[in-house]
């Protein structure tokens, strides 16, 4: 009898002691969840990335902090082009890029490489000046195979070919110069149309663990272009050319349709491809005013744009092909957009003082 009190009275405390360290698991648990901060990346169930650069990564705190705190994933905004790594024939200079890399990898963020082969005025003067096929195309594969190599295991993925197709015609561009007489690297003129598909072999020879994607702009509104891309990739698939990925850059503004926006990811979603919204950000300033007064209207007209191509992706692309939404910059005082437009414009989610702006708002309601 005594000893089955005693049994009794054991097995009570150890209820109670039981019951007690529930409770403080309980209590913990709670406290951990309430302690994680509301950042983008907390918010997503794919990776949230910024185009940064790497002075303002080390120079700049506020900047240096949003970036470490909100994103999941880096791509340079800048400094993995041609125009930074090679600008002199036979001269590579990777140091911003390692820099940028080092940090992202010690903070155990994701790098996307961003971009093997671009059209533009700002490819390297030497690179523009080859006007044989066999050349050019030596050229562009010696770049990637050293660059590729370089930043093998580094970058999780790369931007292979970003922006071949003519916006007017949908075919892949054939011009030497743009509408400002700038020359530009011609690529479809100089190797011929067909040199989208090799760059994509050969950068999977550099790294056949990278992702590899096709980067394009104005898909939601140029279905000449959005149909050139489909086009492009069915013929690769049949052909097995290696691509994984396609980016919608997705540089937009306030009243860019929401119809577009829906059919460009799904069309890309279609294909069974990964998707990436690769460089976001939503103009608040259409009409290229130079003074534009931010209005409680245009914060509101933006936030509910994020919050629209937000839950768009969320719920049209399938989670296994969500590679992620990356911000074409971190503050609105480091947008490209004001020097493109040759306007006053405040197109990101943070304010020139790193301040979340109503569209941050946005993003994070779109996430839900
Ligand atoms: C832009 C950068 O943001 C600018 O700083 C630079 O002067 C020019 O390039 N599409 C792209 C990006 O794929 O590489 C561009 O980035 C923006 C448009």
């Amino acid at each position: 009898m005594h000893h089955f009190r005693k049994i009794i009275s054991l097995l009570l405390i150890s209820g109670k002691t039981f019951a007690l360290l529930i409770i403080f698991i309980a209590c913990e648990k709670v406290e951990s969840q309430e302690a994680k901060p509301v950042t983008l990346q907390n918010n997503a169930s794919f990776p949230i990335g910024f185009a940064v650069d790497p002075t303002a990564m080390k120079d700049n705190v506020p900047y240096q902090k949003t970036v470490l705190d909100q994103a999941g994933s880096i791509t340079a905004e800048n400094v993995m082009k041609p125009s930074r790594i090679n600008a002199q024939k036979g001269v590579f200079n990777f140091e911003k890029a390692d820099y940028l890399i080092d940090v992202a990898k010690a903070q155990g963020k994701r790098v996307h490489g961003h971009t093997f082969v671009w059209y533009t005025n700002t490819a390297p003067t030497w690179m523009k000046q080859i006007k044989d096929s066999t050349e050019l195309e030596a050229a562009l594969k010696n770049y990637i195979q050293t660059v590729g190599t370089h930043f093998k295991g580094k970058v999780a993925s790369w931007d292979v070919v970003n922006e071949a197709f003519d916006n007017a015609t949908g075919e892949i561009r054939m011009a030497s110069t743009d509408e400002k007489g700038q020359t530009l690297l011609n690529l479809g003129g100089v190797i011929g149309k067909d040199y989208v598909a090799r760059m994509f072999r050969y950068a999977h020879q550099a790294d056949p663990d990278a992702l590899l994607f096709y980067n394009e702009y104005g898909q939601e509104t140029n279905t000449k272009k959005l149909d050139a891309v489909l086009k492009m990739v069915a013929d690769f698939k049949k052909r097995s050319v290696p691509v994984h990925g396609l980016g919608l850059q997705m540089h937009i503004n306030i009243n860019t349709p929401n119809a577009g926006i829906e059919n460009a990811i799904k069309k890309y979603a279609d294909t069974g491809l990964l998707v990436h919204i690769s460089e976001l950000d939503i103009a608040m300033n259409p009409a290229r005013t130079k003074d534009l007064a931010v209005t409680a209207e245009l914060l509101d007209k933006q936030l509910h744009k994020y919050k629209f191509v937000v839950a768009a992706y969320k719920r049209i692309v399938p989670a296994k092909q969500q590679f992620g939404i990356t911000m074409w910059g971190v503050g609105d005082a480091n947008s490209w957009i004001p020097g493109f437009c040759s306007c006053t414009d405040f197109p990101l989610l943070f304010d020139s003082q790193y301040k979340p702006k109503p569209a941050y708002d946005g993003f994070i309601e779109g996430l839900k």
